[in-house]
């Protein structure tokens, strides 16, 4: 049974919660790798709609484990709330875990991520202000809070009387006003230790245990490979690695185990922060994706920036990632545009580039070159239920060479066409 990852293509809200829970129906377990609660991540089932900052999107699944790696950077205040809320709706939310070994979001992350995009003028990337930034700053330079620290009080409170000083020094070096005090945040902390010590166990060993008995391991891949560290729009993406390869470092899981990635793409591109945009429409066609999308951050409400579909930026996720199919979302939302386009490569000073750039002066820069493709009628909310339930061979021929030129183009295979939020709206092409 295959170790399969669900990761974004784009810059992230390509629809991965709703794919990752309809993967999941084959899992015995779910496991986010990397992130925070930056991440917002939507699961409709039913009339119910839930929002995920944290939690794996099978966490709904309670004869399935749900678990968050080590890769992670966990607020446990956020944890126990998107915990409770989920108690309220009926959920007894035993089937999670945490990894012993995932790092801590502290109070003076959050402030320090806030001071920090101050500072940083035209290079902010408009955070989510969740002190992701500074946490995994944290972890690379060893003065990181894990949960495992954080279910010790001893070690929980020596850690903390040689960082708090250091970091009330850094918020005044920026001009923040915040005072820490150490003890008051060891006695908060603490009792969160205390709230979700029984979820705590080392995850690597329960993730390799269910792959060895040949169960299937579904990973939940959280922003997309334009926001990551390395491959993403630097400076203005997020502070982890979003690619496949963090599926294997953010779980404790060896290359061997995996055989499946899933690419989730969106039929257009959509942003919630700064930096260079090639596809971006800033006008009514853009509007009008924005509106009928619903493209409005789900972690910070922000209108989200669209734009037409850019297979430079996707075709860079396809090789980085080693994309075994694609699972395309939102197609029901270009439905009833006259003419639909899309980026096969980018013009730039005089020349073609077909690789998404590293330089963001030069990506800020590249004129899309688009092909133009017929649309297809739109449908209500019910017909493209109906559309769903009759297969792909069904849908309108326009659609479907739209499909088969991003397959083309990707040399990736179609497995998922996703005509609209809930589970009933997904149409399986091919493998996934
Ligand atoms: P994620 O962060 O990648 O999980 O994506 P988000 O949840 O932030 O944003 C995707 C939004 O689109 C959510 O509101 C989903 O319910 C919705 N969605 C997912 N797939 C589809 C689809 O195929 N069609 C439509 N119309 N909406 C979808
Ligand atoms: P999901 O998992 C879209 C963006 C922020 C900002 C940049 C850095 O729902 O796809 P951070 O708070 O991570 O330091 O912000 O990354 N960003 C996202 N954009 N979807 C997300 O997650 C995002 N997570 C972070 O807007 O530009
Ligand atoms: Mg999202």
């Amino acid at each position: 049974m295959p170790g399969r990852i669900v990761l974004g293509t784009q810059f992230g809200d390509e629809g991965k919660g709703k794919i990752t829970d309809y993967c999941a129906e084959s899992a015995s377990m779910i496991v986010r790798f990397q992130g925070g609660n930056n991440a917002g991540h939507t699961v409709k089932i039913g009339e119910e709609v839930y929002k995920f900052h944290l939690l794996p999107s099978g966490v709904l699944r309670p004869e399935k484990l749900a678990v968050i790696g080590n890769g992670l950077v966990v607020d446990p205040i956020v944890l126990l709330q998107e915990v409770n809320d989920l108690k309220e709706r009926g959920f007894k939310v035993d089937n999670l875990r945490i990894s012993d070994r995932a790092q801590v979001i502290m109070p003076y992350h959050k402030i320090i991520d806030g001071l920090e995009e101050q500072a940083k003028g035209k290079m902010a990337a408009g955070t989510t202000m969740r002190g992701i930034g500074p946490c995994y700053t944290d972890k690379v330079a060893r003065w990181g809070i894990r949960i495992v620290d954080l279910i010790d009080e001893e070690v929980l409170k020596a850690k903390l009387t040689s960082i708090v000083p250091m970091k009330q020094k850094i918020i005044q070096a920026f001009g923040g006003t915040e005072h820490l005090d150490a003890e008051a945040i060891w006695s908060e902390y603490a009792g969160y230790g205390r709230q979700i010590r029984d979820y705590v166990l080392d995850a690597s060993v329960l993730i390799n245990a269910a792959l060895k008995s040949d169960e299937e391991v579904l990973f939940e891949g959280a922003q997309g490979t334009h926001l990551c560290i390395d491959f993403g729009i630097y400076p203005f993406g997020t502070s982890s690695n979003c690619t496949a390869g963090a599926a294997l470092t953010g779980a404790g899981v060896g290359p061997g185990k995996i055989q499946k990635v899933v690419g989730v793409t969106k039929a257009y591109t959509s942003r919630v922060g700064t930096g260079p945009f090639p596809t971006e429409l800033d006008d009514e066609v853009g509007e009008g994706m924005r509106e009928k999308g619903g493209e409005f951050g789900t972690t910070t409400g922000r209108p989200r920036r669209c734009g037409w579909l850019d297979l430079v930026m996707v075709g860079h996720s396809a090789r980085i990632n080693a994309l075994t199919s694609l699972a395309v979302t939102k197609i029901d939302v270009l439905g009833g545009m006259d003419k639909i386009k899309v980026c096969t490569e980018y013009e730039y000073d005089g020349g073609i580039i077909r690789d998404f750039p590293a330089n963001m002066r030069i990506l800020s820069q590249c004129k899309p070159i688009y092909k133009e493709f017929d649309g297809w009628d739109d449908k209500t909310d019910e017909g493209w239920t109906e559309a769903a339930q009759m297969g792909y061979d069904l849908l309108p021929e326009d659609m479907k060479t739209y499909l088969n030129f991003m397959e083309q183009e990707l040399e990736v295979p179609v497995g998922i066409v996703s005509v609209g939020p809930a589970r009933a709206q997904t149409i399986i092409k091919g493998q996934f």
